[in-house]
């Protein structure tokens, strides 16, 4: 028996970003993404092969195409030289990232923000743009607490603090927990999208029911590699980028397969494993029932 996780790949943003640069193309416009729209090869090969571009720079945007802006969002003077210069975009931002920028935007000009996340990437960098007033970035609660002290932003600052979607949370709340009890003064918005965390939490009780599961990801996805290891804790696990790879794992001694993807796999790939998967099965109670049937003649 095969069970396939609800949460396995795309998660909503990323799904209606993909879909949205097919149904473009589909329609016979011109597309570029800025950056790779997935971190998965296959995907981006597909779309490459569709004339799809990808450029590094806005102002590279050839001529008569439009260029689609990935989920993680962009600085805000990214937009205005799109909106300045006339190029024809089209912002596939997720809408919970939109929300973090709308947040932000929204405090006055003395208010201090601040953000639980990764400096350098560019969600963090697109969040941080459209702050009116000063904002600290930290990865860690003691780093918070650190930039709090030496900045002296106590009880009489207006404060707020905002995370980067995909950033940990149990260290989100540890900085929840200390600003509650000593900032009192900060208004804290939990901005920590679930969809990575209910992937792994089905990856998890799907593998306690399944004899041996199948992680399909590429293998330098930290996501999927989470994945994996989470499912490796409770069965025989295989990591798989793609359907072919299955001809090099003997899954018949088991049962109950269980299928998990990580956030960057398409659905093509997913249906191309579970169908392999099927016709194997097929084969392998073909081959059982050829085998009952010569004893019976016998
Ligand atoms: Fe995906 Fe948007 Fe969450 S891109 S991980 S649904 S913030």
């Amino acid at each position: 028996m095969i069970k396939l996780a609800k949460t396995a790949g795309f998660c909503f943003g990323v799904d209606r970003a993909v879909n949205l640069v097919y149904e473009l193309v589909e329609r016979g416009e011109k597309v570029c993404t800025l950056g790779p729209i997935i971190h998965n090869s296959q995907l981006v090969a597909d779309l490459e092969s569709k004339g799809v571009k990808i450029i590094d720079n806005i102002s590279d945007c050839p001529d008569g195409y439009t260029v689609v802006i990935r989920t993680h969002g962009v600085e805000k003077n990214i937009i205005d030289t799109a909106d300045k210069d006339g190029v024809k975009y089209i912002n596939a931002t997720c809408p919970f990232v939109l929300k973090i920028h709308k947040i932000v935007s929204q405090q006055d000009d003395d208010t201090v923000t601040l953000i639980a996340g990764d400096e350098k990437h560019p969600e963090v960098m697109g969040i941080r743009s459209y702050c009116r007033g000063e904002s600290y970035v930290f990865n860690t609660a003691e780093k918070m607490e650190k930039i709090l002290n030496e900045r002296k932003l106590g009880e009489k600052q207006s404060l707020i603090c905002v995370a980067q979607t995909t950033f940990s949370l149990k260290e989100w709340k540890k900085c929840e927990k200390i600003l509650k009890k000593l900032y009192t003064n900060c208004r804290i918005y939990s901005t920590i999208c679930n969809a990575t965390a209910d992937r792994q939490q089905e990856a998890s009780s799907l593998s306690r029911e399944a004899d041996a599961m199948i992680v399909i990801g590429g293998r330098h996805s930290s996501n999927t590699c989470k994945l994996r290891d989470v499912c490796s804790a409770n069965s025989d696990t295989f990591l798989i980028e793609t359907a072919e790879e299955l001809r090099d794992i003997d899954l018949s001694p088991y049962k109950v397969i269980g299928v998990t993807a990580g956030a960057s796999t398409p659905s093509v790939i997913i249906k191309e494993v579970l169908k392999t998967m099927s016709e194997e099965n097929i084969e392998k109670e073909v081959e059982t029932t050829s085998a009952v049937t010569e004893e019976v003649v016998e």
